[in-house]
């Protein structure tokens, strides 16, 4: 069975980090539309260049550009027995593109990943994440064995230009005005489930696997 799993939630709600668990666990491939456009910045690529420009202000980047990266991703092989996403859709546009990109077959899962705001701004201003595997950290929940160093390729971790606490808010702002809207779009789907972000990664990622049942 095809197994589909969206993770949506705001700015720090733990998306990327239950994700890439989730996808050990599974062996689905993680994929993350973060991820992607910062790879795009880092290479130069045009669509990077473009997506940047709003990235740094903690705006969303235009729909077509990431619908675009996307959709090649999910409709590619890597994805023939599902995925798991973290970051798209972030838009009613851009969940009704998935609606199409993506076949009806198996079972689609969405994960609402809630965290209250104060939480999130101190939970991001500790993230570290690294500057070469992108392996995400959390200075007091999740160190690295060595300070500064990434445990798995051992380059140095960095902090996100956007986690900086007032990009951090927009970033939050920008959730709630284009984003939240989601939340209502996959409840009346039936297939939205609410996990806590706030708890200990362990409890996030076994609720997640009871409700999946995959
Ligand atoms: P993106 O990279 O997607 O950022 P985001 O949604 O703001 O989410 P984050 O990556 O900040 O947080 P997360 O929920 O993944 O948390 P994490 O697991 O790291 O997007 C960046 C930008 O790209 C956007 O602002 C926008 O410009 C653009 N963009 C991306 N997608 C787009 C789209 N679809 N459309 C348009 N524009 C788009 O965890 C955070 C911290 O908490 C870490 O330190 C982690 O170690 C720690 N942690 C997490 N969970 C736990 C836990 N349970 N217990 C303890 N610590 C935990």
């Amino acid at each position: 069975m095809k197994k589909k799993l969206i993770l949506l939630g705001p700015p720090g709600a733990g998306k990327g980090t239950v994700g890439s668990r989730l996808s050990v666990i599974w062996g689905l491939p993680l994929i993350s539309s973060g991820d992607l456009l910062r790879e795009h910045l880092k290479r130069g690529t045009e669509a990077g260049s473009n997506a940047g420009k709003y990235m740094e202000k903690g705006e969303l980047v235009p729909d077509e550009i990431v619908i675009k990266m996307i959709e090649e991703k999910l409709t590619g092989p890597l994805c023939r027995e599902g995925f798991i996403i973290d970051g798209f859709p972030r838009t009613i546009v851009q969940a009704e593109m998935l609606d199409t990109i993506v076949d009806d077959a198996g079972e689609t899962k969405v994960i609402y990943l809630k965290a209250g705001d104060d939480f999130l701004v101190e939970r991001l201003s500790l993230r570290r994440v690294c500057g070469g595997c992108g392996k995400i950290y959390h200075l007091v929940n999740l160190p690295p064995l060595k300070e500064g160093i990434c445990d798995f390729c051992g380059r140095a971790l960095i902090q996100r230009d956007d986690d900086k606490e007032e990009i951090i808010r927009r970033r939050l702002d920008v959730y709630r005005r284009m984003t939240a809207p989601l939340i209502e779009y996959y409840r009346s789907k039936n297939i939205l489930h609410m996990v806590s972000g706030e708890g200990k990664l362990e409890d996030t990622v076994s609720e997640i696997k009871k409700i999946a049942k995959w």
